[in-house]
């Protein structure tokens, strides 16, 4: 007799957190492992939950072990070991089935297989989980998108395991085939573009101000209060202030500056593109992290160039915190303008307010400015968030912040990749004449590409020089 609620394969951190998360909710739930000893190891390691939790070793009996129609949640690494897992499961399901994908996988991917299952009566959710280990064991932001039908069938258990903010779930069905999953890797790129703007206003602080990084913690935590409240900015807060206990040094300063990066950044970036958006923030924190990878040529640039000048940067604490609030809006009216005409072209209809809702806890972004952003799409914005009154009140008040941070740093000669890029954009998106003129004149000149007269239409041709002088 079935009597498990729903299934989970793939017992590595983020798979054990996720059944942990579910058995807690009071859902019977079915488990399976590639590695068999996993899942007795992962049983008799659950505690006072163990009764809610059936290990299977055998595939064929984990999936009779499940009330049908049903749910099973695929939690294995992204790529050729989520399509090698369908394949093993798809003989044991029955029509009205549905297999739910929890990893960081490509939106593509998810559409192919969605594609690929939906004749077949199977139903594929392709399903944005945020918020770390601890977030898949208490209460994660998640990303839906894919079958309808079957989403309904998982829905309660989804919704119990989200975490919640002020009792409203952080978890939300968003469209079709892909759409979970592109919402899950704008997010990740939006989360590449503030940490890259937090560790810069570091970079400022350090370099610029002079400030060790217990001094620099003392400010984030500060920081934490205000409207830069949010996740990231506290836990930057804990990372400067720890101290390594072999040395007694600040930690952070022992840590090699290279970032790594898993490739969700580089996605929403390359996608950003493919649409036509700028998503500046994105692209340069994703250049940033590659560039920051290349330490021994930048070690080898620095002795040919020398050290940056030590002057101290002309700028208070409160400027520094204006500058990475303004550097915050232009980032998200970029990323959710990616997401905006991802959605027309891909005929999602994303709820973008909703978006923005379920951000607002449990995953690595939440924060306070999210709630900000979930009421602006309330009362109606749709288009980009810099024209949303609530948000042109605050840009107003943080771009000058802006402007003297970058300025700061391009005279004092510390990169601020993210921080400048936001400012160019808020720049040349508020600019009513821009030069665009002059490049087509060029396109026009070698191509005959031809522009645009107001008046006269376009396909207008400029007469140009047949030859070109010395
Ligand atoms: C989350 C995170 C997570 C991501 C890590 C690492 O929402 O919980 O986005 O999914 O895998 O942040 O990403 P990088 O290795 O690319 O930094």
């Amino acid at each position: 007799m079935a009597s498990a609620d729903i299934g989970l394969i793939g017992l590595a951190v983020m798979g054990s957190n996720l059944a942990l998360n579910i058995a807690e909710h009071g859902y019977q739930i079915a488990v399976h492992n590639r590695t068999a000893a996993k899942i007795d190891e992962f049983v008799n390691s659950a505690g006072p939950l163990k009764s809610k939790i059936i290990g299977k070793a055998d595939l064929a009996e984990f999936v009779q072990e499940i009330k049908r129609p049903r749910s099973i949640i695929i939690m294995v690494k992204a790529g050729k070991p989520v399509d090698e897992m369908i394949e093993q499961l798809l003989p044991h399901l029955e029509k009205g089935d549905a297999i739910i994908e929890c990893g960081n996988s490509l939106y593509t991917d998810t559409n192919r297989r969605f594609d690929y299952l939906t004749p077949k009566g199977i139903g594929y959710l392709g399903v944005g989980v945020s918020g770390g280990e601890e977030g898949a064991r208490h209460g994660p932001s998640i990303m839906v998108g894919g079958s309808k039908e079957q989403w309904h069938n998982a829905e309660p258990v989804l919704t119990a395991i989200a975490a919640k903010f002020k009792g409203e779930p952080c978890c939300a069905y968003l469209g079709e085939g892909g759409a979970g999953h592109f919402v899950k890797t704008i997010h990740n790129g939006i989360e590449y573009g503030d940490m890259q703007m937090i560790a810069e206003v570091y970079g400022v602080m350090r370099d610029g101000l002079g400030m060790n990084p217990i001094a620099a913690s003392e400010v984030f935590k500060q920081w934490n209060k205000g409207p830069l409240n949010s996740y990231l900015i506290e836990i930057t807060g804990h990372v400067l202030a720890c101290v390594d206990a072999q040395t007694g040094k600040p930690l952070v300063d022992l840590i090699l500056d290279k970032a790594g990066q898993k490739g969700t950044g580089r996605w929403s970036a390359i996608v950003a593109q493919e649409l036509a958006v700028p998503a500046t923030v994105i692209e340069g924190a994703v250049a940033a992290r590659s560039l920051s990878a290349m330490k021994d040529e930048r070690v080898a640039a620095e002795a040919i160039y020398g050290k940056r000048s030590a002057a101290k940067a002309d700028i208070t604490l409160d400027v520094l915190e204006q500058a990475l609030l303004a550097g915050k809006i232009v980032s998200y009216a970029q990323g959710f303008a990616v997401m905006a005409k991802a959605s027309e072209e891909n005929g999602w209809n994303l709820p973008l307010g909703t978006i923005a809702k379920i951000w607002r806890a449990g995953c690595i972004i939440r924060s306070r400015f999210l709630d900000q952003m979930a009421a602006a799409y309330e009362k109606g914005s749709s288009a980009n968030l810099l024209v949303a009154p609530d948000f042109v009140t605050l840009m107003k008040g943080a771009h000058p912040s802006l402007r003297k941070v970058v300025a700061a740093g391009a005279l004092g000669e510390f990169p601020l990749p993210c921080l400048s890029a936001a400012l160019s954009y808020f720049d040349s998106y508020r600019q009513g004449l821009g030069t665009a003129n002059l490049i087509q004149g060029q396109r026009d000149f070698f191509g005959a590409h031809g522009f645009e007269i107001a008046g006269r239409g376009p396909d207008q041709h400029g007469t140009w020089p047949s030859t070109l002088g010395n």
